[in-house]
């Protein structure tokens, strides 16, 4: 252990932000740190160690009582989580201090940018943690300076937008919110603010690395002391303890890792579109429906993930029908899905941590985009990284099941899909290069290591 090595890891509650967040916690203990890993939850439990006793687990209250839906309201949500973060990190510190283990830095979610005056108040680096991409984060930086001006509405809006070291964006690949930004200003507000002081942060971290986004790591390491560190893979799998701790809000690992894996062992390489649309998305009955149909039309064997709350959504009689040809299962264990050689293509909705793990298992995907960042990150998996297809949206929004399979025909069997695939094993490579020993990122984290030490 080295000297002075403690730090505190603390993710925004939400399942794309933990994953990355607890595996970068990993990482720095693999390189000697002692992190402590802040999880905001329903239900705090009394701390506890993973990683072979390596990392401490501090669970903290969100702010809510027992009985108390936190999802009602946005805002209400975001003040009571950082009212109560506000209060319990404080005293968590002078307490490790009182302790002689006093933390170093602190890395925080950069959706909550006020954790680095908190950081700063108790002398502690402040180390922000983007989970998305540049490709994003640049985005947003623009609307946030006023050098980018929100379109009220996608609809009637093909200008198109251009950006340094982008390709030319049209309102269809921009994030979601700023063509719709009368849809969903409280979101917004909170993405455009995770870059409102990024000017003072004393290291940026970034769940991406460098090659993935060449173009553009010029511009922003001239404007900011930015680390990438990314994928936050292969760890492949959060601890166990993790994983079955369900008192953070969060009980879904509970992956039926068994039944996916057996039921891949079952078929041919290459032959099973994966789908998913990860912890979020919910897609209406229409569309759910005409998902169901392509994928059946489609005639590829494939395993898709569909939230309990959503199963009352597939068509009657649907599993019956499908047979062999397909298994649905509630939360599946993406990693080690991705991993599998029976997998083709994924179906997914482009979200960072999916689109990362996509491309750096060397998976050919089919974006199906739904809002907040996954447009754009859809634009470039089909047009800069070319490992995929984007799926071809009516006016409204709504994809049509001869859409979905010509896309899954097209990823699978058609001559592109062999473009794809060779592009595909490119990126994986360069994906694994990235954090192996003395790749760019794992430089980063060692450049880390010795800032914050
Ligand atoms: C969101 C945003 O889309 C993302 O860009 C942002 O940076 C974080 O919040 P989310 O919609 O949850 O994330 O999707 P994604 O970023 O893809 O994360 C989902 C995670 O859940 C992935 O790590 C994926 O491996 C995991 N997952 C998903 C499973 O383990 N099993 C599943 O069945 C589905």
């Amino acid at each position: 252990m080295r000297e002075g090595s403690h730090v505190i890891v603390l993710p925004f509650p939400g399942q794309g932000h933990i994953t990355p967040l607890s595996q970068f916690s990993k990482r720095l203990a693999s390189k000697g740190l002692k992190p402590t890993l802040i999880l905001v939850s329903d239900k705090p439990t009394s701390p506890y160690k993973i990683d072979n006793d390596s990392i401490t687990v501090f669970p903290i209250s969100n702010g809510f009582q027992e009985g108390e839906d936190p999802l009602q309201d946005l805002d209400d949500y975001m003040d009571r989580v950082e009212t109560s973060i506000k209060k319990r990190l404080p005293e968590l510190i002078k307490d490790m201090k009182l302790s002689g283990n006093t933390p170093k830095a602190l890395v925080y979610d950069s959706t909550m940018p006020w954790l680095l005056d908190v950081a700063h108040d108790h002398g502690l680096r402040g180390a922000a943690f983007f989970t998305q991409p540049w490709l994003v984060s640049v985005i947003y930086y623009h609307v946030f300076k006023g050098t980018f001006s929100v379109p009220s509405t996608k609809y009637g809006h093909s200008t198109l937008a251009s950006f340094p070291s982008f390709p030319m964006l049209n309102a269809n690949d921009l994030p979601s919110f700023l063509c719709e930004s009368s849809s969903y200003p409280n979101i917004l507000r909170i993405v455009v603010d995770q870059l409102s002081n990024i000017e003072r942060v004393d290291i940026v971290l970034c769940n991406t690395f460098d090659k993935l986004e060449e173009k553009l790591l010029k511009w922003v390491k001239s404007m900011w002391p930015v680390l990438n560190i990314g994928p936050t893979l292969p760890s492949m799998y959060l601890d166990k303890r993790l994983s079955e701790d369900k008192n953070y809000g969060f009980s879904l690992f509970t992956a039926k890792s068994t039944e996916c894996i057996e039921w891949l062992n079952s078929k041919q390489p290459s032959s099973v579109v994966y789908v998913s649309f990860g912890s979020l998305v919910i897609l209406n009955e229409d569309q759910m429906m005409e998902l169901a149909t392509g994928l059946k039309q489609s005639g590829c064997f494939f395993l898709w993930v569909v939230r309990e709350t959503a199963t009352d959504k597939i068509p009657k009689h649907y599993v019956e029908e499908i047979g062999e040809k397909g298994l649905i299962v509630s939360w599946s264990p993406q990693l080690e899905v991705l991993a599998h050689e029976s997998v083709g293509s994924f179906l997914t909705h482009c979200g960072w941590n999916s689109t990362l793990e996509g491309l750096s298992l060397g998976v050919p995907m089919i974006g199906m985009p739904h809002w907040t960042d996954q447009p754009t990150n859809a634009k470039f998996v089909e047009d800069v990284w070319k490992v995929g297809v984007r799926v071809k949206a009516e006016a409204d929004g709504f994809v049509r099941k001869e859409e979905i399979v010509r896309c899954v025909g097209e990823v699978m069997e058609g001559e592109k899909g062999k473009e794809i695939r060779k592009n595909a094993e490119k990126w994986k490579v360069l994906a694994r290069e990235a954090v192996s020993e003395g790749g760019s990122s794992d430089k980063s984290i060692d450049e880390f290591v010795s800032m914050v030490c």
